[in-house]
């Protein structure tokens, strides 16, 4: 008989591990402690932007594999329990706050069924499984816990849950890896790597990795600044770097860097947790990676106030994405609403458009004018930014554009436009770490 699986949060992570997991034929009931969430999932309704997984969602529900629920005793007859909550920045410091990780393990330990196995998929400083593995076995000794970090990206979520890379299992006994096993038997067939690991191994594994991505992003930011200081080109640099393959191309766009609700919190709580384990020097070149990514957005601002004369008081903006990257509506630490927001504050008036994320937008900054079409954006701005490389960006005519703005002045923030077309055009085309050219 198949396994009965209970996810438990269903945010990003949560809701798309709980339906792909239904496709592949499980039973899953998912927990959410927010009646909202729980009653939109249950009508077939994703509460943030993921492609494929509303269709995905609504084809499980209808299979009857899939259901969604507020009550933790409801999860009692599963036989694997993912905890999928998140892990946010503190408010006061970097440490990652463990406040919703502890409290799945409290709910869920005492439902736990005799040789049943709780997974944690959450992002946890290195140490947290195994205090949260005595506690379970503390509460209900036939019970086990595993750590199973998850890789997915925003906006290939599904993809990434379905067809993962490679699967990390952090375990203390071979029953909790079988279980897991069978679990993930379609990827296994599939020849999907499986590297079984050691608890704290398998947390660091999370962290190292996203640490890796960002000083990939940061190492390439830094390159751009050496080439706006000598008059070199980052994209040329980049391309030329990456057909190395022991560099490769991948995560050197140079641009404003990295948001999201992962790299910069990720990197934080784990300069917080080395620092309590003794370590704080080896992992002392995330402050600079963390530095040199703030440091991108300044360095647009700049570009922004060298083409407005010093002088953004009255200037009208225009802003392309407010998204952290495309094809997510996430808006957390995104680099697009942090610039729009700091030239706001500094006078100009700044109108953002994006295909998704407006709504998430305005709750975190009110103060910032939006706009669902492209064109009325751009009406009679001095300035335009492209700040996040939504697809429809560069699907706009520079030349039919050109007549809309009051100036044409086109900053690229994420090295995505085709150059040579908006010069072409008529606009004058900045983007960081490339001369001007002109
Ligand atoms: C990341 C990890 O990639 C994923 O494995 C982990 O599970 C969660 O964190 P995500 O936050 O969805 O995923 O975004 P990602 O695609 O990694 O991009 C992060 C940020 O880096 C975005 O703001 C993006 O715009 C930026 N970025 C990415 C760059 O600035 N340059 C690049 O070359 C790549």
């Amino acid at each position: 008989m198949a396994l009965k699986l209970s996810v438990i949060g269903t945010g990003y992570l949560g809701a798309t591990h709980a339906a792909c997991m239904a496709s592949l034929g499980f039973n899953v009931i998912g927990f959410d402690t927010e009646p909202e969430k729980v009653a939109l999932l249950s009508q077939g309704k994703v509460p943030f932007y993921e492609p494929d997984l509303e269709e995905l969602l609504i084809a499980q529900l209808k299979s009857k594999r899939l259901t969604f629920t507020n009550k933790v005793e409801d999860l009692a007859d599963a036989d694997v329990h993912f905890i999928c909550v998140g892990t946010p920045q503190i408010k006061n410091g970097n440490a990652a706050d463990l406040i919703y990780v502890n409290s799945a393990l409290e709910s869920i330990a005492k439902h736990v069924k005799p040789g049943g196995l709780v997974v944690g998929k959450s992002t946890v400083p290195v140490g947290t499984a195994t205090k949260l593995r005595n506690r379970l076995l503390e509460l209900n000794p036939k019970a086990d816990l595993a750590w199973n970090p998850e890789f997915l990206r925003e906006g290939f979520a599904v993809e990434d849950t379905l067809r993962p890379n490679r699967l990390v299992v952090g375990v203390v006994n071979d029953s909790a890896e079988k279980i897991l096993k069978e679990v993930y038997a379609t990827n296994l067939k599939e020849n999907t790597p499986w590297v079984r690991a050691d608890l704290p191994t398998a947390e660091l594994v999370k962290v190292a990795a996203n640490s890796f991505l960002a000083t990939k992003i940061s190492f390439i930011n830094a390159m751009a600044e050496v080439c706006e200081a000598s008059g070199g080109d980052v994209t040329v640099l980049a391309k030329a770097i990456g057909y190395d393959p022991r560099i490769g191309n991948r995560f050197l766009q140079a641009g404003i860097g990295f948001g999201g609700g992962c790299l910069p919190k990720d990197i934080r709580a784990f300069m917080a947790r080395a620092e309590e384990l003794g370590a704080s020097q080896a992992v002392e070149f995330l402050k600079e990676i963390d530095a040199i990514n703030l440091r991108a957005r300044q360095r647009i601002i700049e570009l922004v106030r060298k083409d407005l004369s010093d002088d953004l008081v009255g200037k009208k903006v225009a802003v392309l994405g407010a998204a952290f990257k495309p094809d997510s509506d996430d808006v957390r630490d995104s680099p697009a609403l942090d610039i729009s927001a700091q030239i706001q504050a500094a006078g100009a008036h700044v109108t953002v458009h994006d295909p998704k994320a407006i709504s998430n937008a305005q709750k975190r900054f009110p103060g910032l004018n939006f706009s669902q079409d492209i064109n009325s954006t751009l009406m009679d701005s001095e300035i335009v930014l492209h700040l996040t490389e939504w697809k429809i960006y560069r699907d706009i005519d520079p030349k039919q554009v050109k007549k809309v703005v009051k100036t044409a002045i086109m900053i690229d923030g994420r090295n995505a436009l085709d150059r040579d077309l908006w010069r072409s055009a008529g606009w004058k085309f900045r983007a960081l770490g490339r001369t001007t050219g002109e």
